[in-house]
């Protein structure tokens, strides 16, 4: 197996090569798209705007997606700068759906710092995800001047079918919390698992990386067979971290998740096995909003994660999904074969599925 060490360095290569074309379109100031338009009068304003803009891309965190994306290119063959705008696109719809996911999700930190609705205002935070929202679409835009249009089209349309995937997931997902929905099966969470990581976290960059480096339908399929499996994994060690704060340097809140009353595989576990009075007092702590749960109600659901084997489950649901995505790896993935490529991805797969921060 390569070490994490040896993956950092990957991330690393990659994060560059990414952000090389990120940051174009960060740093330059608001081009007016009309002549009577004199932005330069509103100096002040326009750093301002830059500023909260540019904020969580340059936070830059771990660049999964977006290296996923050079990685199968690398692995299949085709030169990763060719797809260097596509992982720079895919890290901002990263940045704008985190700027939003936190809003809604009333989340305190991320990446090490306080949230952009925090740091600025929802209304701020808001615009801010909105605009980075229209960057990503004029670097999809702009894919065509290096991939030519038939492949910058494909390229757009798996981000859209992608994109709309994920945002059927957050919205189920804010909705079953909303409701505070109670009996919940592992087909439920693994829908909205689904969306917001299998499909965009993992399959999709695949899939991109696929994609641009014209592979088949076909392979373009065991890409997401072997996807599903990976990502679900990787939701599951997410929520796992949350519990326990562990997300190494970056110090997020513990029991983050259990303050917000995400729908988690561990949650959905505990409803279905704690005995009623435990069950009871659970549901009345998961009915309250977030500022009004006590650290030592937060504490005593996780507590009882531990006590009803809800942790052991997920942790063995856990590693089931990695050995069957590394059996789909071994057997069908074969046509990525490249070197060193395909021992850079197996060094991302082997990141993902163990991930301790
Ligand atoms: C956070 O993803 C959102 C999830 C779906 C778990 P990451 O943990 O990859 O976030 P960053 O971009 O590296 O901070
Ligand atoms: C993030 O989901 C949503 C997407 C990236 C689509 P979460 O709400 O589970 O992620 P964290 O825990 O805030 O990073
Ligand atoms: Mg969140
Ligand atoms: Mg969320
Ligand atoms: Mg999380």
């Amino acid at each position: 197996m390569v070490s994490e060490v040896d993956f950092k360095q990957v991330l690393a290569e990659k994060k560059a090569i990414i952000w090389r074309e990120y940051k174009k379109y960060l740093l330059g100031h608001t081009k007016p798209p009309y002549a009577l338009d004199r932005i330069q009068d509103y100096k002040e304003e326009d750093s301002f705007f830059w500023k909260a803009v540019s904020d969580y891309p340059k936070r830059q965190g771990k660049y999964i997606r977006g290296s996923l994306v050079l990685l199968v290119c690398e692995a299949a063959g085709f030169e990763q700068e060719k797809a260097a705008l596509t992982g720079a696109a895919m890290q901002a719809s990263e940045d704008w759906i985190l700027i939003h996911d936190d809003l809604e999700d009333n989340s305190l930190e991320r990446r090490g710092r306080p949230t952009l609705h925090r740091l600025y205002s929802a209304a701020q935070a808001i615009n801010a995800g909105d605009a980075l929202h229209i960057i990503m679409w004029k670097m999809l835009r702009d894919n065509e001047k290096v991939l030519g249009c038939e492949k910058a089209l494909r390229v757009m349309d798996e981000m859209n079918s992608m994109l709309m995937r994920t945002t059927l997931g957050q919205s189920v997902e804010i909705k079953w919390t909303e409701e505070n929905k109670l009996d919940l099966s592992d087909e439920d969470i693994f829908f909205v698992i689904g969306g917001k990581t299998a499909y965009y976290s993992i399959c999709g960059p695949l899939r991109l990386g696929g994609i641009i480096s014209g592979l088949s339908e076909k392979q373009l399929e065991l890409l997401f067979e072997f996807g599903v499996p990976l990502g679900r994994c990787f939701q599951i060690r997410d929520d796992l971290l949350d519990l326990t704060s562990d997300f190494e340097g970056q110090k997020k809140q513990v029991g983050n998740d259990v303050y917000e009353g995400k729908r988690t595989l561990m949650l959905g576990h505990l409803l279905k096995n704690a005995d009623k009075p435990d069950l009871e007092k659970i549901k009345g702590i998961l009915g309250k909003k977030r500022e009004q749960k006590t650290e030592e109600e937060v504490r005593y659901i996780i507590e009882k994660m531990h006590h009803y084997g809800s942790i052991k489950y997920c942790q063995q649901k856990a590693s089931e999904l990695r050995k069957e995505a590394l059996g789909v790896f071994d057997e069908k993935l074969g046509f990525l074969s490249k070197q060193p490529g395909r021992s850079k991805l197996k060094a991302a797969i082997d990141f993902i599925l163990e991930r301790k921060k």
